[in-house]
């Protein structure tokens, strides 16, 4: 049994990882300064939930990581704790801290107990370009628009620096649009929240237009997952599911919703700064075939699993803007 510590795991995409390692018997401790669990129950039963050691503990208390990986990350850390580009924009320092002070901490914690550590970085590392839907290489990023994007290059650099000083193997994983169930959250999370929106018979818009790069939060998992078994080295890599635009997306949703559902969703807004289409060649290399779930299916699931949450009277209903009149 392999010992796994996920960081910001009540998250959309540590709930999925979560998730995963349980499925592969891994001993799977969730580390978050959160108390909400809402992705964590929306992903998982209370079985499941039952296997799971919870520590309540901040990334930038670097004595309190450097305990738990010591402690439970032996054999591998998943590191997703982070705050978003929103709130990245309206309080930098805070930002910083979280995003590249606690990165830090948990590399110092992984050299020091001598475990790898796979983190999030983003898309937002690159600027916007002229041919957005071409597929971008990672040596293209550099040209971030956004507090955000400059802290996901700094902890790119600095886990090249653990390597080359410690030893810390490691890949960093750069995910777009990241789409599914717990995915309520961030600059990208319009998409997800229209399905919600949908299965309450309301009107939304997503807000932002044109091409983006479409992963299923499931598939981005599985990929965090194996990439704890990559080759030694400090790779960086992008992740690709399925480039379409927004506008696609709307049309996607009104065909995997029933017909009374439909002409709910619109879109209105910016383009992203962030290229479209993002070349996954440098990951397969790593760790073989990536799952890419189409679209049509990944957005069929997830209004599935929201319909059956919906039933239960467990949908969770905070991303929602507040109805008109309520
Ligand atoms: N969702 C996407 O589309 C996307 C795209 C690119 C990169 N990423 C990156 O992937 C990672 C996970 O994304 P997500 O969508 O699951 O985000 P999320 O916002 O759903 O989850 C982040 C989790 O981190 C926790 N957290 C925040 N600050 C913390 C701190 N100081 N100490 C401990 N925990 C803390 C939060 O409580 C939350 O549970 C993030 O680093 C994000 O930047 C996400």
């Amino acid at each position: 049994m392999a010992a796994r510590l996920v960081t910001g795991a009540n998250g959309c995409i540590g709930a999925w990882v979560v998730r995963r390692l349980l499925a592969a018997g891994d001993d799977v401790t969730a580390l978050d300064h959160g108390d909400e669990r809402h992705r964590l129950e929306a992903v998982l039963d209370e079985d499941a939930r039952s296997r799971i050691r919870f520590i309540k503990a901040d990334v930038t208390d670097a004595a309190a990581i450097h305990r738990h990986v010591g402690e439970h990350g032996g054999d591998g850390v998943i590191h997703l704790a982070g705050l978003q580009v929103p709130t990245c924009r309206a309080d930098p320092m805070l930002g910083a801290r979280v995003n590249v002070l606690g990165t830090l901490a948990v590399f110092e914690a992984a050299s020091a107990a001598g475990c790898r550590v796979v983190y999030a970085s983003s898309a937002a590392v690159y600027g916007p370009d002229e041919t957005p839907t071409r597929p971008h290489l990672e040596s293209e990023a550099g040209d971030a628009k956004t507090h955000y994007g400059i802290f996901k290059l700094a902890n790119e650099g600095n886990a090249r620096i653990y390597h080359q000083d410690h030893g810390v193997g490691s890949v960093g994983l750069r995910p777009l649009t990241v789409y599914g169930v717990g995915r309520d959250f961030g600059m990208t999370s319009g998409p997800t929240t229209a399905l919600k929106s949908a299965i309450l018979e309301r009107p939304y818009t997503i807000g932002f237009r044109g091409p983006t790069d479409f992963q299923l939060a499931e598939d981005v998992a599985e990929i965090f997952v194996r990439s704890l078994d990559a080759p030694d080295g400090a790779h960086v890599c992008n992740l690709h599911g399925e480039t379409a635009t927004v506008e696609d997306v709307v049309a996607a949703i009104d065909d995997v919703v029933p017909e009374r559902l439909r002409g709910l969703v619109d879109c209105d807004g910016p383009t992203l700064p962030i290229p479209g289409a993002l070349d996954d060649g440098l990951l397969e290399s790593l760790i073989g075939p990536p799952p890419r779930t189409s679209l049509r299916d990944g957005l069929r699931r997830t209004y599935e699993a929201f319909a059956r949450l919906h039933e239960l009277g467990r949908l969770d209903l905070r991303d929602l803007p507040e109805e008109v009149g309520s």
